[in-house]
């Protein structure tokens, strides 16, 4: 089977490009070391140069030892060839402990540097945080945006990434960060397909130069934080039964054609070369009207990964 050669964009104040499709590694249920780290090395036979973890995920060792492995085959030739994201998590936003928390993500991929470093949720946890979700409400605090930023932007100056941005941010979020970063965010990676297409959003973000990264593509179809509507939604399965084509490739093209990069898992060898095939051929007008036509509903919910909160309706209501 060949490589496919994913295009890559330029994405604001980062200092390098990104290939518009990346390899999610969020799990459900969680994946063990080894078969983690298979599916990224089939990832990376397959053509997959961008790489998407978190240390909230427990990705960041596999996918290291993928890279490392990668490198060991010469399936790619030198670390500069791949795009690594990895993401702050809540219990470490705050200013002193942001440029660690960055090294030990470093240290758990076995990498010098990353590509884009981006805060996760535009919250801040307490220490007392053992779990998720949180056991108290008191326990989710509000971002310091100023402190936090600016300790993004240190880890940005000191080359431990190419780039920073944030994930699940908001118009009015963004606007707060916007109104004292000195380095603008490149990136805001946030649910987005055909059931929830983020119109507002992405005005907002083409508006500023942020670039929209699209998570959940396909609706995060069989797990927990997702369902079926994206992969089995009518309008999809017609484009794609009158195009030869899958209704999740019809979803990942369109959102393709929207000038986003996309996040998508599939850690199966088939369906991961199905999400990338979907660069030599295009939706019609029609069709393209037919999808943005679909009736919008958000899937990702934060209260499903915070808890049933007031802040967190606060949060969804937003984003
Ligand atoms: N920033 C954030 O807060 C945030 C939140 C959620 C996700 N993410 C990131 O975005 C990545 C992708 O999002 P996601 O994992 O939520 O959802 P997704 O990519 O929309 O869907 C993944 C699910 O769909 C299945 N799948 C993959 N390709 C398929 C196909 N062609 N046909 C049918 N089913 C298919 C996968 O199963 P198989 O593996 O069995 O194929 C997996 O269960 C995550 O892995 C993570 O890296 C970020």
């Amino acid at each position: 089977m060949g490589v496919t050669q994913v295009p890559e964009i330029s994405v604001g104040s980062c200092d390098r490009t990104m290939p518009v499709i990346g390899m999610g590694t969020s799990a459900d249920p969680p994946a063990d070391l080894e078969t983690a780290k298979a599916a990224i090395l089939e990832a990376i036979r397959a053509g997959y140069r961008h790489f998407d973890t978190a240390f909230a995920y427990g990705s960041e060792k596999p996918l290291g030892e993928a890279i490392a492995e990668a490198l060991r085959l010469g399936l790619v030739k030198s670390r500069a060839e791949l795009f690594i994201t990895t993401k702050l998590w809540s219990s470490f936003a705050e200013k002193d402990m942001i440029v660690p928390a960055m090294k030990m993500s470093l240290s758990n991929l076995q990498l010098e540097y990353v590509d884009m470093y981006l805060i996760h949720w535009p919250v801040r946890l307490s220490k007392e945080v053992k779990k998720m979700p949180v056991e108290k409400r008191e326990y989710i605090l509000p971002l310091d945006m100023k402190s936090v930023w600016e300790a993004m932007e240190e880890c940005k100056n000191q080359g431990l990434t190419k780039g920073i941005g944030v994930s699940n941010f908001s118009c009015k979020k963004l606007e707060e960060l916007l109104s004292t970063a000195k380095i603008p965010p490149a990136v805001n990676q946030v649910e987005m397909n055909p059931i929830w297409q983020q119109k507002q959003l992405r005005e907002y973000c083409n508006a500023k130069g942020i670039h929209i990264s699209a998570y959940s593509p396909l609706g995060a179809n069989n797990t927990k934080w997702g369902d079926n509507r994206v992969v089995e939604c009518n309008v999809l399965e017609e484009i794609a039964k009158s195009r030869g084509k899958t209704s999740a490739q019809v979803a990942l093209r369109w959102l393709y054609e929207q000038g986003v990069s996309i996040v998508t898992k599939s850690f199966n060898k088939q369906r991961m070369r199905e999400n990338l095939d979907i660069f030599d051929w295009s939706l019609t007008e029609e069709e393209s009207k037919r999808i943005a036509q679909l009736p919008q509903k958000k899937g990702v919910l934060f209260a499903n990964v915070m808890g049933p909160y007031d802040i967190c309706l606060e949060i969804d209501a937003e984003i």
